[in-house]
């Protein structure tokens, strides 16, 4: 773990959460729940309209659903701490504790998890990284990926089951690219990244716990190791930057947060844009018209991803805990609480997102959502995941102008509080 508590990157003992008195209680309410797990937005638009914040017994959690109030939180860092962000919601068992108590698992917070004035210190180093002339000398290769892909795809015929096929694997050779990991270790990075959201956000019995614990140990020693051969001989690439920063001022960021960040940004930069995709297909493809639009005029294609990061969000929810006691729509909160905001809830509050359940690419709001998070954390690769979702999508539309999905096939989601894709999605051509 982490040197010191504060800056551990998994804090794996949880507190418990404390329960707020005179604060509505909902004893049923899980995102656990498999009818909220395949579509959580009736739900949502229930509690904007009834209930806008509760306590969830199951959970353990504050929820919050008002657009006002998830900004305000987001705002006030230093009442509302993000240290609970990266913290497995269910506990760890023995055995995955002990595979990541051995002493050198030790990354830190840098970046969502680790508090002020640290974050902002790290984060001048990071937002440098996805400077203008990063995103520039990336974006040839994420065209190039997605030819790549999509010729695999087109050969092979369909029904093709999109995920597997183009959706996850290419966030993961553009996030890996980026760091500079080297391109004969992208299978092997894809099997050790896999299912970190399972062991944070979802509920893995203890078995698969131990086997997720044992690749994030592989995962981050390969890490260590990839990061000190830069540091011998560096490259053009996102890590031999920090290094030099490191190197340059060491006082201002150090070694083991070089290491961290490159551990944690390559699980933030991949699952979710692979939903992100897969949901974006998932919302325009039934609709013939739609996908005629965008295979017409590719510049609709920004608005319509803004409005699946809206309407269908690859992250409907965040996590904050309370550092003091406040009070949140007249309810006294304690410190120490754990709160569950709703960015689902939040994109579907119907004065501000009107018919808020209509997948609507021409909404003149979209923009406003609130999926890539407000204030000091906001997303620090939301610039990559937009041109990671254009440059995806205007592809194939180009491919594949009559693009549609497989019929009768139900679409699953992986059981997790946070993060919603489907787990496959069969798509075919003529
Ligand atoms: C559609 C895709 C994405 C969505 C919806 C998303 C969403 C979010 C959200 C909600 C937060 C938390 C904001 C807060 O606490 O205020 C966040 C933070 C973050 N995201 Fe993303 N993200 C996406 C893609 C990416 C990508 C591609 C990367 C990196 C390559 C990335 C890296 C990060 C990092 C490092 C943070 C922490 C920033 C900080 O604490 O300063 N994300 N993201």
């Amino acid at each position: 773990m982490g040197d010191t508590e504060q800056e551990a990157y998994h804090k794996i003992h949880i507190a418990p959460a404390s329960e707020p008195s005179g604060c509505p209680v909902d004893h049923k309410f899980t995102p656990f729940n498999a009818d909220y797990l395949e579509n959580p937005y009736p739900q949502l638009e229930g509690f904007n309209q009834e209930q806008p914040i509760f306590y969830s017994k199951k959970l353990g959690y504050l929820v919050l659903s008002s657009y006002e109030d998830i900004v305000s939180v987001f705002k006030n860092p230093a009442v509302f701490s993000s240290e609970n962000v990266q913290d497995p919601v269910f506990p760890v068992c023995p055995e995955a504790m002990e595979t990541l108590s051995v002493d050198d698992y030790n990354p830190v917070a840098v970046m969502s998890n680790r508090q002020q004035p640290d974050h902002t210190r790290i984060r001048k180093f990071t937002g440098e990284g996805f400077s203008n002339h990063r995103m520039k000398i990336l974006e040839p290769y994420i065209h190039e990926s997605c030819e790549e892909l999509l010729d695999q795809m087109e050969e092979k015929g369909g029904p093709a089951e999109f995920v597997s096929a183009f959706g996850h694997p290419l966030p993961g050779q553009v996030i890996f690219r980026f760091i500079g990991f080297p391109e004969q270790d992208y299978e092997e990075l894809t099997c050790w990244t896999a299912n970190r959201l399972a062991f944070t956000w979802g509920n893995p019995d203890d078995q698969e716990q131990n086997d997720i614990a044992k690749n994030m140990l592989k995962y981050w020693r390969y890490c260590k190791a990839f990061v000190a051969s830069r540091n011998l001989q560096p490259e053009d690439d996102l890590t031999s930057d920090l290094l030099a920063a490191h190197k340059a001022d060491p006082e201002e960021l150090s070694y083991r947060e070089v290491e961290s960040i490159i551990y944690g940004l390559s699980f933030a930069g991949h699952e979710i844009v692979s939903n992100f995709i897969s949901l974006t297909l998932l919302n325009v493809l039934p609709d013939r018209e739609l996908w005629g639009a965008l295979c017409n005029d590719v510049g609709l294609i920004p608005n319509a991803l803004e409005e699946v990061l809206r309407c269908d969000s690859p992250q409907t929810s965040w996590r904050r805990i309370t550092t003091q006691d406040v009070i949140i729509g007249g309810i006294d909160i304690p410190a120490g609480t754990n709160i569950f905001l709703s960015l689902g809830a939040a994109n579907h509050q119907a004065n501000l997102f009107p018919e808020p359940a209509k997948f609507d690419i021409y909404r003149k709001n979209a923009t406003k959502h609130l999926s890539f998070g407000r204030g000091i954390h906001f997303c620090l690769g939301a610039r990559l995941a937009r041109s990671e979702g254009q440059i995806a999508i205007e592809a194939l539309t180009k491919r594949f102008p009559n693009l549609r999905l497989a019929e009768e096939q139900n679409f699953k989601f992986s059981p997790n509080i946070t993060f919603r894709g489907p787990r496959n999605l069969y798509v075919e051509w003529s």
